[in-house]
């Protein structure tokens, strides 16, 4: 069994006020503990702070974005090197906000996997339908397509982590059901054995979207839920870390 990751998505939020929230995550989690491991992905501005703020904690610290170049004239954006720098061990790629809102395709999602490999981060790659793609019965298509377009080549099964994120339940409260994860999620594994063979078992599958406490326990008991993707949830500690006791239980 992979272990589980809960991992929080700040999105564009959070001040250096903020990290007040990081900093009592990292202090309700013991230092040598072997349960769940734990990470909050922040925005960029904060990543340096937050690193060193739970330094030697559980806590690990990630970005939310990469380019794939490692550096050079690309103002305003990010490298995978600077996040590593700034103290992440862990990027998100692929976000369909960003697919959606920076016109992110399967292949530049690849190549910023590919530059999180090169800088030392473990991508989460995150894949999900749209509610059309859902209702018109492409969901198995939609996900096939993209992970097939999305894991970079150099990619081996343990240095990646997937995300299944159905959009149509990010940050509406609308939860998919037992049902519909357990679905997608086994085809994400059957597609990581066809890539990997056997070592596409040990690769985390993570499902995001309106999880909370209140509805974490069901989604991380079905079958290949190997940990969350937690946006708004995240924001607090206290519910943060509620998601957190329940996974390690
Ligand atoms: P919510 O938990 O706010 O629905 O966001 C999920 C998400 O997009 C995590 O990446």
């Amino acid at each position: 069994m992979p272990r589980t990751l809960i991992a929080g998505n700040w999105k564009m939020n959070g001040l250096i006020a903020n990290l007040a929230e990081v900093e009592r995550v990292s202090a309700a989690v013991s230092p040598s503990s072997e349960g769940p491991e734990l990470l909050l992905c922040l925005p960029a501005t904060l990543i340096a702070a937050a690193s060193s703020r739970s330094d030697g904690s559980h806590l690990k610290i990630g970005g939310e974005t990469c380019h794939p170049k490692e550096k050079g004239a690309h103002t305003g954006d990010i490298s995978a090197e600077m996040l590593k720098d700034a103290g992440a061990s862990y990027v998100i790629v692929g976000h369909s906000e960003r697919r959606a809102d920076c016109g992110e395709t399967d292949q530049i999602v690849a190549s910023q996997a590919a530059a999180a490999l090169r800088a030392g981060l473990t991508p989460i790659i995150c894949v999900g339908e749209t509610l059309s793609q859902r209702d018109a019965g492409d969901v198995l298509d939609v996900i096939s397509t993209q992970m097939a377009g999305s894991i970079p080549e150099n990619a081996a099964a343990g240095a990646i982590v997937v995300a299944y994120e159905p959009v149509w339940a990010i940050g509406t409260g609308r939860v998919a059901s037992s049902e519909q994860i357990a679905e997608v999620h086994r085809l994400v594994r059957d597609l990581l054995v066809k890539r990997f063979g056997d070592a596409g078992r040990g690769t985390r599958i993570l499902y995001g979207g309106s999880m909370n406490p209140g509805n974490a326990a069901e989604i991380l008991g079905v079958d290949e839920v190997n940990g969350g993707l937690i946006g708004g949830a995240s924001l607090k500690a206290d519910d943060f870390l509620a998601i957190y006791r329940l996974a390690a239980q």
